[in-house]
């Protein structure tokens, strides 16, 4: 069986984590993890982008070497993979041996071939910011306030072929249509290059940027950073076999022109094959802008997860996002979600369950006796769901996936409401009985179709419903999604639980 092979994009290393890096891994996790329950072996890589002007600024200003200022960020986004449940497969830190090896090497096979040459690059460079300006980036006609004193320089260095691959690129995007997901975004490669290519200067002389990979034909320059962070995909597996990846998942601001045009160029001028896909996400925003470190307007995730519960705060991300488009994000937001899908809908199907099992049928849940209108109702509802749930996920549309669970947990709360057993458990009548106890059996199987269908997504609430349920936990998807109450009956219940709690700052 091949493997699925997935990657992130790998985050700078000059700040902490913030939600947007966060949603990134928890999506990527969301899709390794429904991948492995419909039986797909999968490999999901993740990792950090350690080298650069930033990162070496970064460390000069706390007086620290670079690599011991990006050790503690390593471990600051390994500690939030960690915490969010985040199941890569590996981590790649740019500084690694094994990557620096395998950049060299890259670069060293494009240099033989002609594709790397040597010339001048004449342009404006920020003594004050340390980096080259652009002419495009003058504001009516002025060099923003921000560069200082910007001079002309002329200066010796290395490019890359892009522009000899470019017709190349065009028709491999026009030929291969699921390249890039969402389709929409094709056309904004396309649009791009309808222009012709520059080639690419890919080094910087060691006297200015010293943290970097020395570039193998010439020891007095680095590679500037985007040829060394996009070689990460690629040196993490080489030895493995598992080359070319399935999905790069990354964020819009990142596809053009890094990830549709340099590294299919790269990859494809040192004859090695191209990734099956791009999968573009949007951005989080805050009231409309985009949160960044540079805006100030960052929200934590690890708080939020610490404060609501890691398995809501992933909820939330994959419910409110359409992957590929823009979503804000406000507290007001994250409550609405949590206090209505997560604390009425599923919270309180869990503890009424527990709770009328219990006072009903001594904690132990009954087969079903009888089955009318109302089991019928909801058998159905059940129906109408499944047959959607590993569909959106293959189409990435778990937000809809997410949804439809939530209908039918609905579904279960109004069929409680439609049965009545605090009613029924008054009755004399033995029929009554009987759908007391087929009550109680729906809507422990509903249940624990929920906690199934929700794996991927909350693992650890789903595994904790599962067990207050008397059930194991869910490692493969087949079989398991099937209405079988067979499979609950006889288990036996927790006394009781409070799986979401309301928040102290609920207004
Ligand atoms: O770009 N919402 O690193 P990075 C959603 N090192 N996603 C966001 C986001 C937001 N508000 N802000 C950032 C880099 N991201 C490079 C990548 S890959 C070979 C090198 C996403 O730390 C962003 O789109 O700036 C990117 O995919 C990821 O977070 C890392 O961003
Ligand atoms: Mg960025």
């Amino acid at each position: 069986m091949s493997t699925f092979y997935i990657t992130t994009a790998i985050d700078y290393a000059n700040g902490s984590p913030h939600l947007g890096h966060a949603y990134e891994k928890v999506l990527a996790d969301v899709i390794a993890r429904s991948r492995r329950l419909c039986g797909t072996q999968v490999h999901f890589l993740t990792g950090l982008d350690e080298h650069g002007q930033k990162v070496q600024m970064s460390a000069q200003k706390l007086g620290i070497e670079p690599q011991q200022f990006v050790d503690g960020i390593a471990a600051e986004f390994q500690q939030m993979c960690k915490t969010l449940e985040i199941t890569n497969d590996d981590y790649i830190r740019t500084t690694q041996p094994r990557h620096v090896k395998v950049v060299r090497e890259l670069l060293q096979t494009l240099f033989d071939k002609g594709d790397i040459y040597r010339a001048d690059y004449n342009g404006y460079y920020s003594t004050r910011q340390e980096q080259f300006v652009l002419e495009k980036e003058k504001v009516n006609g002025q060099w923003p306030e921000i560069y200082g004193e910007v001079t002309p320089i002329t200066e010796p260095g290395y490019f890359f072929k892009l522009s000899q691959y470019q017709n190349w690129l065009i028709s491999h995007i026009k030929a291969n249509p699921d390249f890039i997901f969402p389709r929409f975004r094709q056309k904004q490669v396309l649009e791009f290059l309808k222009e012709p290519l520059n080639d690419l200067s890919i080094s910087r002389p060691r006297e200015r940027l010293s943290w970097g990979i020395a570039l193998p034909f010439d020891e007095n320059f680095v590679t500037y950073v985007w040829f060394d962070a996009l070689t990460n995909y690629y040196s993490a597996v080489k030895d493995s076999g598992l080359w070319p990846a399935d999905f790069h998942i990354i964020g819009k601001d990142i596809l053009v022109p890094p990830h549709a045009i340099y590294w299919p160029i790269m990859l494809h001028a040192a004859g090695l094959p191209l990734p099956k896909a791009l999968l573009v996400h949007g951005f989080w925003t805050m009231s409309g802008d985009k949160m960044s470190k540079s805006a100030g307007n960052t929200i934590k995730p690890l708080d939020i997860a610490q404060q609501y519960g890691v398995d809501a705060f992933r909820y939330f991300l994959i419910r409110e996002m359409n992957v590929g488009q823009d979503s804000d994000f406000s507290l007001e937001l994250f409550l609405a979600r949590y206090n209505s899908e997560l604390a009425n809908d599923l919270g309180n199907l869990v503890s009424r369950l527990l709770n009328m099992g219990g006072r009903y049928a001594g904690g132990i849940v009954p087969a079903v006796a009888i089955e009318e209108a109302p089991e019928q109702a909801l058998k159905s509802l059940w129906d109408i769901v499944v047959p959607e749930l590993i569909p959106a996920c293959e189409k990435f549309q778990f937000h809809l996936g997410l949804e439809k669970i939530n209908t039918f947990i609905r579904g279960i709360n109004r069929y409680a409401e439609t049965r009545a057993p605090w009613k029924l458990a008054k009755s004399e009548d033995p029929e009554d009985r009987a759908r007391l106890d087929t009550s109680l059996a729906f809507m422990a199987e509903g249940l624990r179709l929920a906690a199934t269908a929700l794996v991927h997504v909350m693992p650890s609430i789903s595994a904790q419903i599962l067990q207050l349920l008397g059930q194991p936990p869910v490692t493969q998807w087949a079989g398991e999604l099937e209405w079988t109450p067979k499979r609950v009956k006889g288990g036996t219940l927790a006394e009781k639980a409070i799986l979401f709690p309301r928040p102290q700052t609920e207004k």
